[in-house]
């Protein structure tokens, strides 16, 4: 496995491949990540993964110094894992100047995650539009729990007609049906056995809503107040239509659930896409 850090040295290394498979990550890398190398195996003959902890994507108040950098461990797991190249740019490599030109996602990226993260898929869709083409990869996979940034994804290729192929991969999840999420290594261990409960009370909209209960906005209030009355901080749950990201109608019938709160300091976000068809 080739781990290489300079835009022109990857180009020189990936111009003679014909299907280059793409993961973009921030490392911190778990079976969720490996899971989409897998996945991307089978898009491409060249996987190529991206560790980059893209500062773009950051409120001023989030994360960004203490997100878990370990680029060994990271690379240890992407060998076993059969990628082929591992390209970690430092900063001054992807930003040598003020990125003043960014790509602005539609207004969705201001709903859910983008509400109380302005400019978080500003940051997400500019610099995976940079590796996009320094990769330029044939097919990229996206984590399906980060289900809007998948969204969102999905439409700049389309809007700025990306010759690439998007590929989600399926949420990979701990027994307790916890998602596998880099933040999930902040969670004391108390925290960590009450994050379940996001899941559970995702399951429990999505049995509702399939019970016949079409009164989305009450379900989204009253599992709201069940986790708030438990210690979470939440910041949403909605039910959406899958295909638009749109507040549900009861005519859609292709539906996701999302919902994103707190444990502590620990944001948790997570989804289930769902069908009312028969
Ligand atoms: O999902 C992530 O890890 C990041 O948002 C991404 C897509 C790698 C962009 O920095």
């Amino acid at each position: 496995m080739e781990i290489i850090a300079k835009i022109d040295v990857l180009r020189e290394c990936l111009a003679q491949e014909a299907a280059i498979a793409f993961v973009p990550t921030m490392g911190n890398l778990h079976a969720g990540h490996i899971h989409l190398v897998e996945q991307a195996r089978k898009h491409g003959q060249c996987v190529v993964v991206s560790i980059f902890v893209n500062p773009l994507q950051f409120g001023a108040n989030e994360d960004l110094t203490s997100y878990p950098r370990t680029l060994k461990e990271d690379c240890e797991q992407l060998i076993a894992a059969g990628a082929d190249v591992v390209f970690t740019p430092t900063e001054q490599t992807l930003y040598p100047v003020a990125q003043t030109m960014l790509i602005e996602p539609p207004p969705i990226a201001n709903e859910l995650c983008g509400a109380n993260r302005p400019g978080h898929f500003r940051g997400v869709a500019t610099v995976v539009m940079k590796l996009f083409n320094i990769v330029q990869p044939h097919s990229a996979i996206f984590g399906s729990k980060d289900f809007q940034q998948l969204f969102i994804i999905r439409e700049l290729v389309r809007q700025f007609n990306l010759p690439i192929n998007i590929i989600a991969g399926d949420t990979q999840r701990e027994d307790s049906g916890l998602a596998l999420s880099s933040r999930n290594g902040y969670l004391t261990p108390a925290q960590k056995l009450e994050a379940q409960r996001l899941y559970r009370t995702l399951q429990m909209v999505v049995d509702n809503v399939k019970k016949g209960n079409r009164d989305y906005a009450l379900i989204e209030t009253q599992s709201s107040q069940y986790l708030t009355q438990l210690g979470w901080i939440v910041d949403y749950i909605s039910i959406r239509s899958a295909t638009t990201l749109a507040p549900a109608s009861a005519e859609d019938t292709a539906l996701v659930v999302l919902g994103a709160a707190k444990q502590g300091k620990t944001r948790l976000i997570d989804n289930i896409e769902f069908s009312l068809e028969n």
